[in-house]
């Protein structure tokens, strides 16, 4: 059957031999790494609403369960990106494992992940950017800054910082170590100052009810938030470029998983112990809460750490989906031209351009929360795909070279797979009918373009 075709290890390897990757990180930059692409909207933005309408104040338990599964996730991811370092992660492990349909599938899913997840954040950026805006005294027109769904016509602030760094990207503008660790320090202190404002003003009395919707609340909350643990598995992407990939991998990811578990517990607890839970339904909570308590000018500076570091996020989410289709092009599964090159900026312009417009067209008129979640269910789908592709790799490949090896594999993997399987069925109905629906066209694309144009099938 042409659908369970793969690729082999050495296919990719011979694919990716012009690029010779440097081992020049540790465990430390590992660490920074993740915080620079985990930390964004989902804390900035999406705590607000997951508090208010989810878990109330035991939304910190939420985050302690979106961030044990990723720690299971992220063990596989390694092991695969270490043996497979190629673009594409989860697209490529499933090409090599599962086979091409389902590759094809998790791939179409990864656009979720990034362009959905692109225009969620481009919605907390704009929202970020309005809130600073007013309360430096200049009020943009509720209708240009917000999306229909919340009686607005469009969301004009994240369709405008798009298309900015699409243009960046066509340009060939990649993010930097050295600007990574300085926004990573900049996002760190904004939500330094947030917990040193506004933490000892907490009043325990705000806790009580601690868990209103019950256990059920507190999962669902974590299908909402994981969006905020996003990015993990591109941390599993520089396995190849470490010093020591056996220390430095899960050392790192464990390391920037459990920093940012405890940034968001405390946030999440300072946040619901100032205001009640009820009202922190809005999209720039943190600055909310210290503009109550009084700290203008300390809910500014929040505000500018908040959009510099959203900026980052957004910029690699959109540069991360341009690789996954280049990388799905190069297989053939989407046609070849689409992703030609850039003469002068050897840059993929026209799969920037097309994103970028994408994104900035959803971001303009979805509500956050809704894309956020469509956002979750596609990752979580390709985790699972993963998860059960290291396993496999383990029997199709036992001799392969694996500088990183997850611990007790069978076990990992399966508890990888029921835990994301348990925050996908705590999805909204909704968001699982939406998932449906894309999947069924992306099958029916692979069936009209991807299956006959396949590499793989033409050397068949
Ligand atoms: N984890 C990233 C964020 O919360 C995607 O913005």
């Amino acid at each position: 059957m042409g659908i369970f075709r793969t690729k082999s290890i050495a296919e990719y390897q011979s694919d990716a031999a012009e690029s010779h990757l440097k081992r020049a990180m540790g465990s430390l930059d590992v660490t920074l790494l993740g915080i620079g692409v985990i930390v964004g909207t989902g804390i900035f933005v999406l705590t607000g609403v997951a508090a208010a309408k989810y878990a109330g104040p035991a939304l910190i338990l939420s985050f302690l369960m979106a961030s044990i599964t990723c720690g299971f996730v992220s063990m596989a991811y390694s092991e695969l990106a270490s043996m497979i370092p190629v673009a594409g992660s989860a697209y490529a492990y499933a090409y090599t494992s599962v086979g091409e349909f389902l590759a094809w599938l998790v791939g179409w899913n990864l656009v979720l992940e990034y362009s959905v997840g692109a225009s969620a954040v481009a919605g907390g950026w704009s929202a970020y950017v309005t809130g600073l805006l007013k309360s430096a005294g200049v009020t943009l027109p509720a209708e240009w800054t917000m999306v229909p769904a919340d009686g607005g016509v469009v969301n004009l602030p994240a369709i405008l910082i798009t298309l900015f760094l699409t243009f960046l990207l066509v340009r060939g503008v990649k993010e930097s170590v050295t600007v990574n660790k300085v926004l990573v320090g900049v996002k760190l202190l904004a939500i330094f100052i947030f917990l040193f404002l506004a933490g000892p003003s907490v009043n325990p009395a705000n806790w009580e009810p601690f868990m209103p919707f019950g256990f059920s609340g507190v999962s669902a909350g974590a299908a909402v938030i994981f969006f905020a643990y996003l990015g993990v598995d591109s941390i599993a992407t520089a396995a190849e470029e470490t010093k020591n990939p056996a220390h430095d991998m899960p050392t790192g990811i464990i390391g920037s998983l459990m920093i940012c578990t405890l940034l968001y517990i405390a946030v999440t607890a300072v946040m619901t112990g100032n205001v009640p839970y009820t009202q922190l339904d809005n999209a720039e909570p943190v600055a909310f809460v210290l503009r109550e308590l009084g700290y203008r000018f300390g809910s500014a500076v929040v505000g500018t750490g908040a959009i510099a570091g959203l900026t980052t996020v957004l910029l690699v989410m959109m540069y991360a989906q341009t690789r996954a289709f280049f990388a799905m092009s190069r297989d053939g599964l989407i046609p070849k031209s689409v992703c030609k090159i850039h003469p002068k900026y050897a840059t993929p312009h026209r799969i920037t351009i097309l994103v970028g417009v994408g994104v900035a067209a959803i971001s303009g008129f979805t509500p956050i929360n809704v894309v956020a979640e469509m956002c979750s269910v596609g990752t979580l789908f390709a985790f699972i795909i993963s998860s059960i592709g290291v396993m496999m790799m383990r029997h199709k490949y036992p001799e392969a070279k694996r500088p990183f090896r997850c611990p007790a594999v069978y076990v990992m993997g399966t508890l990888s797979i029921l835990s994301c399987a348990y925050i996908m069925y705590n999805l909204s109905s909704m968001t699982w009918e939406r998932f449906w629906v894309w999947s069924a066209i992306g099958c029916l694309i692979y069936f009209v373009y991807g299956y006959r144009h396949s590499r793989e099938n033409t050397k068949q």
